[in-house]
């Protein structure tokens, strides 16, 4: 069932505090299960970089205190020689919080925050195994394109 607007709020992640750090930890694991946790000084990274945009669900609480924050998307957008692009990357709910239209709601703000910051296209990639994510993507009107994606592992020598 579609989340309804009053139950969450999707806005942008503008300074790293202790929650944000703390939802994290939680969420990470979540979409990829050995990702490192993140740090406070990575997470400024992406908030401070231009062109990344890091949304949070937040659960819309009656007390008018800072909700929950239940999901989050980092929204990429670039120029390249054939025009700008965006990607939409680390899209997670947290498991206890899914099904409720969550996902969806950080989504379309993402496509929205997108085209707001001039891009032409929205790409992003999922493993079939995702179904979940698949189905979601589908649904909003991506539509699944015949490419190959590659990938080139940066491997660094041990720190001594
Ligand atoms: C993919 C994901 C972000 C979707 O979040 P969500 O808030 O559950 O999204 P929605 O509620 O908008 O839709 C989810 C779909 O799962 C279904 N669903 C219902 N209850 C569910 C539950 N308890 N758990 C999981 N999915 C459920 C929904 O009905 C919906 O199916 P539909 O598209 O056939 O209608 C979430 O499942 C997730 O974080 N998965 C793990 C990480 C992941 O795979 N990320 C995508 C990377 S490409």
């Amino acid at each position: 069932m579609p989340v309804a607007p009053s139950e969450v709020d999707v806005s942008l992640a503008e300074e790293v505090t202790s929650e944000l750090v703390e939802a994290f930890a939680r969420l990470l694991p979540q979409l990829s299960p050995n990702a490192a946790r993140l740090s406070a000084a990575e997470l400024g990274e992406m908030i401070r970089a231009p062109g990344t945009y890091l949304l949070l669900a937040r659960e819309r609480p009656s007390d008018r205190q800072g909700g929950t924050i239940l999901g989050t998307v980092t929204l990429v957008v670039f120029r390249t020689p054939s025009g700008v692009r965006a990607n939409i990357e680390s899209v997670v709910v947290d498991g206890a919080a899914r099904g409720r239209g969550i996902g969806e709601a950080l989504c379309r703000e993402a496509v929205a925050c997108a085209e707001r910051a001039g891009a032409d296209t929205v790409d992003l990639t999922s493993a079939p195994a995702r179904a979940a994510a698949n189905r979601l993507y589908l649904r909003l009107g991506f539509q699944r394109r015949e490419t190959n994606v590659y990938r080139h592992v940066i491997v660094r020598p041990p720190c001594t």
